[in-house]
């Protein structure tokens, strides 16, 4: 039987798509369905001063309205609220919402209007009067470094991290770069905005939700509701992109739930795409300070970097910009360190490649800097500072063909052609520039949990807590357990998103492929053993005593490996025995790999740009990215997560920029008109492809994370680009035409 791992299978929720019938957190149409809207403060930060809800009240179809005064018990605390503290599970605020009249933040919600229909809803909301005695908000992150503070640590570990002596390493250096480059607040913009649906039956609360962690939401509406966890199931079968931004739980889920007790109703909140701008984190302003020193012939002696974002002070949020910068490049001397500021915001939060988008824009526009200083191509000299091993865990790889990518990139894009001198490329007036950037993501594993069943009609249900973001995770699930099943993937049905099955992590850090395809194949093997073990003792079976290591899965058959004319099929076995299905559910955690090597995937991206000089506007023309992330599961779906980081990191370099209103706080262009992310138009032909790598140590599968490698670097190779084809360096993101001109 030919596998189905590495085929360019075709999603198999494709039709669901696009047809319809694939069930997102707004499309339930529960019996009873009441419609939620919340009103948010157009301030922050400061202090509700008056909330008149009397007009609204009396609105038509007006069933509730959910404020502080009435959305908790007296006697209710928000016991485990504590400021700065953040388990990267909980936004904090979820802890305290519609708890009292403060004001932290501009788009924090006040109050939730139900009604009837969604049309009632929204015209109630509009009559609630409000009043805000509003303080000066705190937003300006270059005006606040010097009140810069350390954060406790970065997912366990300390935000500084020193090695060699950079001091020495500086001064000894011939060539130097020390420059700062900046990011503005990002915003994730998924095609569907976040929607909860809540219901009650007694004690036990359902939502439907849009999310990347069903289990964390689960948690957080436990605590926050003073519910065991048990007595929530959070459903999210189908999410509509996510970016990161869905990975925590966000204030409007637990007021869909109030809401939901209020009513005694189903309650469906969908927050406006407006709304999403205040309410849920995004990516935190940054303020980036690095400095490389090298030989003449470019060796790296020094390289610091210095990070700094702003936070709330609802809670931290550490955009760990230099983790990568750590061990991207051989060097003696590294210096990183990694500060917070307090701003007057929702609390920031995940977003594609958190650190390593940003970190390299900063890392690899300094490197590009360097290769100018030095007179040295920017290619050549990142292959003279190659690490050969992670220098700052001394660990060996456990798999790197970062040279394959740069080798393979640079001649499909035709970088050797390159004229290094800014402005010395032409097509017609258009200035045209080709620039270069490396990128990199760890890979990440956590323990998950998945079920298999193998039914007598010689189909199998692989059941996980997992999510499909659009990434395509249901369909290399769904190869990875035909595979081990034996079966072709046509009868193979995955299931996840649903807190009623077996544990998976968050589809966070690009690891769920590498987490939950573990516990996938043990529990198929589990599975499968039951089947051997019953071949073994059935009399009337071909394989009745059979050694049960030579019996393999192959086409829906137990098949012995020395005469394979010794063969049954999954549901004669099952059938004679009586027996409608075999069933196995197991775990599967990260081992002692993680503690012996470094993993890491890598990637060279290569941009083109032509830039007119009268205007100042910026096309990307052309973009390879080679990329080498262990074993390709599909290589479809795994390109398309390369296209689709490309793309963001074409938004990245060019266009995404929140504005926030300094008197009042409230992000100014909060729609799609004013906020840009690319359309087709802007996206040029991307080929994105992956240099064969083969890990025997990273995991059971050899795969590495996908969903975040394409952005890194993409936003520097843009920048290089535009500085060879303008000679000018823009530092601050978003490179726009004002400051180009
Ligand atoms: Mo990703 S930003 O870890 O969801």
């Amino acid at each position: 039987m030919t596998p189905s791992i590495g085929t360019p299978l075709d999603r198999v929720d494709g039709r669901q798509k696009v047809t319809g019938t694939a069930r997102y957190a707004g499309d339930w149409d529960l019996t009873g369905l009441a419609h939620g809207v919340l009103v948010t403060s157009p301030v922050g930060p400061g202090r509700l001063t008056s909330l008149n809800i009397s007009a609204a009240a009396s609105a038509p179809g007006v069933l509730a309205i959910v404020t502080h005064r009435n959305a908790h018990s007296p006697h209710a605390k928000p016991s485990q609220f504590t400021p700065h503290r953040t388990d990267h599970t909980y936004s904090p605020d979820t802890l305290t919402v519609l708890w009292d009249a403060e004001i932290h933040y501009a788009g924090q919600p006040v109050a939730v209007v139900v009604a009837e229909t969604l049309e009632q809803a929204t015209e109630a909301a509009a009559l609630i009067r409000l009043e805000v005695e509003a303080r000066a908000p705190r937003l300006d992150l270059a005006a606040h470094l010097n009140e810069a503070y350390p954060p406790d640590q970065i997912f366990g570990e300390d935000p500084d991290t020193k090695r060699g002596d950079f001091e020495a390493g500086w001064h000894a250096a011939n060539t130097r770069i020390d420059a700062t480059y900046t990011i503005p607040w990002e915003h994730h913009n998924p095609i569907e905005p976040h929607t909860t649906i809540a219901s009650w039956e007694g004690n036990h609360l359902t939502v439907h939700d849009a999310t990347q962690w069903v289990y964390g939401v689960r948690a957080v509406l436990a605590r926050t509701l003073d519910l065991k966890p048990e007595q929530v199931r959070v459903v999210s079968p189908f999410v509509g992109g996510a970016f990161g931004c869905k990975g925590m739980t966000w204030p409007h889920v637990v007021c869909a739930a109030l809401a939901a007790r209020a009513v005694g109703r189903p309650v469906k909140l969908a927050v406006t795409r407006a709304q999403m701008f205040g309410l849920i984190g995004f990516r935190p302003t940054l303020h980036q300070r690095v400095r490389l020193g090298a030989t003449k012939d470019g060796r790296l002696t020094a390289i610091g970097h210095d990070g700094t974002n702003g936070v709330s002070a609802l809670g931290t949020f550490v955009e760990p910009v230099g983790q990568t910068t750590r061990m991207l490049y051989s060097c003696p001397n590294v210096w990183v360190r990694h500060r917070v500021v307090d701003l007057d915001t929702q609390m920031p939060t995940y977003m594609r490649a958190p650190g390593e988008a940003t970190g390299s824009f900063a890392l690899e526009s300094a490197m590009d800097e360097l290769a100018y200083a030095l007179g040295m191509d920017p290619l050549a000299l990142r292959l003279a500072n190659y690490a050969e091993r992670d220098e700052v865990r001394d660990l060996p790889w456990s798999s790197k063909e970062l040279r394959a990518c740069y080798q393979q990139g640079a001649e499909r894009f035709g970088w050797a052609q390159r004229d290094p001198r800014p402005g010395s490329m032409r097509d017609g007036h258009l200035q045209v520039g080709w620039g270069m950037a490396t990128a990199t993501y760890p890979t990440y594993r956590s323990q998950a949990a998945a079920r298999v069943r193998i039914d007598e009609d010689g189909r199998a249900l692989v059941q996980s807590a997992a999510h499909d973001l659009g990434t395509g995770a249901y369909t290399v699930l769904t190869q990875v357990a035909a595979d081990m099943l034996g079966l072709p993937p046509d009868r193979v049905r995955f299931e996840l998103g649903d807190s009623d099955l077996p544990e998976a992590p968050v589809a966070g850090g690009s690891q769920t492929t590498a987490s939950v395809s573990a516990a996938v194949a043990f529990a198929s093997k589990a599975a499968l053993d039951q089947l051997r073990d019953l071949a073994r003792r059935d009399p009337a079976s071909p394989l009745h005593e059979a050694d049960p290591n030579k019996l393999v899965a192959s086409a829906g058959h137990l098949v012995h490996t020395d005469s394979p004319e010794r063969r049954e099929a999954f549901g004669d076995l099952l059938r004679r025995n009586g027996l409608p299905a075999v069933v196995a559910e197991r775990r599967s955690v990260p081992g002692d790999e993680e503690n012996r090597w470094s993993s890491h995937a890598f990637g060279a991206q290569f941009a083109e740009v032509k830039v007119d000089p009268d205007l100042g506007t910026v096309r990307v023309t052309r973009f390879v990215g080679a990329f080498a992330a262990g074993r390709i599961l599909n290589p479809k779906t795994a390109r398309s997560q390369m296209l689709g980081g490309i793309t963001m990191g074409i938004g990245l370099a060019l266009m995404e920029e929140g504005v926030r209103d300094p008197r009042w706080g409230r992000v100014m262009n909060a729609d799609l008109a004013s906020y840009l992310i690319p359309v087709h138009l802007d996206i040029p032909h991307i080929e994105a492809f992956f240099v064969p790598e083969e890990d025997p140590y990273v995991n059971p599968l050899g795969v590495k994370g996908v969903g975040e490698l394409g952005i890194v670097g993409a936003g520097a190779a843009i920048a290089n680009a535009v500085f060879h084809a303008t000679g000018k360096r823009i530092r601050d993101l978003p490179i726009t035409v004002e400051k180009l001109l």
